[in-house]
This record gives C-alpha cells, structure tokens and sequence, in this order.
C-alpha cells in the first residue's frame, strides 16, 4: 500500500516543473487560438498571452495589437509542429483565397504557460516564388501525419537532418540525409511532381550561410521548424524527416519585410 503511493508520486513528481501544463493538448489549444485570432483579425483571440510578451514580425520588433493578427485572413490550411520539451510551436497557416494571399510561419514560446516570444515571418506576392495557390495545392497533397511510435527519429536526429541541410549552403562536403523521395515547396514552387522520384537535392546554392537558427521540434510528426537569417532575409525552413531522412521541405523567404507593412496600410 505505502509503496504503491510513492511510487504514485513518484511518477507525478517530475511533471511538477514550470512546465507542469505543457502538454500536447495545452499547446494544441493555443496553437489553435493562434489560427483563430488569424482568422477573426483579433489578437485578443489569441491565449494565453503574457503581459510581456515580444512580438516580433519578419525579425523586427512589431506592435502586437497592429500586426498580421489584426488583418482577418481566411486561413485555406493551418499545421502545427508542437514541441514540449521546449513548450514552444511552430504553425504554418496559408491564406489563398481571400483578397490578399499570404503564407506565414509563427514560432510561439511559453513562459509560465503563457505565450512570452512570437517570431511571425509573414510571406505576400512580393516574396521569394510566392504563389499561395501553388503553395496550398503542394501543402495539401503531402503527409505530415503522426508517425507511428516505433519509427519515430529523436529530436537529435531530426535537428541534425535539419542542421545538415542548412550546412550544405555554406560547405558543399556536408553529407545530408537525403530522403528518396525528397520533395522542396521553396515558396509556392515544388522541386518535384509528387511522385516517386522527387528530389530535393536541386537548386542549392553555395557560399551562403544560414544563421541564428531557431529550432521548434516536434518527435510524433518527424518535424523542425528553423527560423534562420538567409545571410542576412529573414527566413524559415521546415522539415519532415522519416526514418532520419528528408521526406518534405517547406521555406519561407520574406524579400520585402517593409512590403508587408506597406500593403497593409494600403487597403
Ligand atoms: C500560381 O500557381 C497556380 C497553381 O499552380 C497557377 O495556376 C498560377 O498561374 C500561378 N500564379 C502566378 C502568378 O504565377
């Protein structure tokens, strides 16, 4: 009886952290609030928020209650990447079909299970291959569903395919777990059809380096969510990893971080 409840506290015991409330679910329902605060145009949608929170938007300080959120988008396909560990996530949300298209990336960092850091990269038809559209029909077509427990990577191995891809721009010896197939969405373009043979081995430049990387991982999915400088352009790439290798590769690339701002004040 007596050993029967320690070891009852003893298994509750490590959950009492600063974390004690990140759980899937915790971050799953803010994720959430993010989109609807997205859709709705009303950032007080988005919860739990901390008082000081830093809101940053294409890696510059921005007003919170002025930013994307308070532009109400229809949002077309919303993914979240929801790391625990670091009780942060990483959201991709694709607007489409409303009068103005943009693709944006959010990285949301819990403090005190309140939201205390978000990074928004916000793409529109200015940016690098935009095309929403395109974006959308790609997007909707590839799985990122749940991997099965047993063929899960550890958040080790999907950070270093990650990191090994990033490396390859600036060191062309870099050996990078390819996956075959292997599919990019560099904007709204796709490095292949869908099909068997898809690379995303194409295109790679050299002598650029990425840096300042910031990582969202999420092990049940296979997924990284890095916030990067492209040299100096704001940047996200994202990646599905299976079994160690690259399956899909999602990158955001914002050309124009004013032209965001400047289309806004033009409706
Ligand atoms: C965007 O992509 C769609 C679907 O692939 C295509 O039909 C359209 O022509 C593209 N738009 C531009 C401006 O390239």
């Amino acid at each position: 009886m007596l050993s029967l409840t320690l070891l009852a506290l003893w298994a509750v015991g490590p959950s009492f952290t600063w974390a004690a409330d990140c759980t899937r679910e915790f971050l799953q329902t803010a994720a959430d609030s993010l989109v609807a605060a997205q859709k709705g145009g009303d950032p007080t949608l988005l919860q739990p928020v901390s008082d000081a929170l830093v809101y940053r938007e294409n890696f510059a300080d921005a007003a919170f209650d002025s930013g994307i959120l308070a532009s109400a988008l229809p949002i077309d396909h919303s993914r979240h990447d929801l790391d625990t560990t670091q009780c942060a996530t990483y959201t991709e949300l694709i607007s489409a079909t409303g009068v103005e298209q943009r693709v944006i990336g959010v990285q949301m960092y819990f403090t005190d299970n309140t939201v205390s850091k978000i990074d928004a990269l916000v793409t529109g038809p200015d940016d690098w291959l935009f095309n929403a559209t395109s974006t959308l029909d790609w997007a909707s077509k590839e799985n990122w569903d749940v991997i099965p427990e047993a063929d899960r990577d550890t958040r080790e191995v999907i950070q270093a395919a990650a990191d090994a891809y990033c490396d390859i721009f600036s060191d062309k010896s870099v050996v990078v777990p390819w996956g075959h197939p292997c599919a990019r969405l560099e904007g709204g373009l796709y490095t292949g059809n869908g099909g068997p043979d898809d690379r995303c081995d194409v295109g790679i430049p050299s002598g650029v380096s990425l840096v300042d990387r910031r990582y969202v991982i999420d092990e049940t999915v296979g997924t990284v969510s890095v916030f990067l400088s492209f040299a100096t352009i704001p940047d996200s790439h994202e990646f599905r990893v299976e079994k160690g290798k690259l399956r899909f590769v999602h990158t955001l690339t914002v050309m124009t971080a004013k032209g965001n701002g400047a289309s806004k004040e033009r409706r």
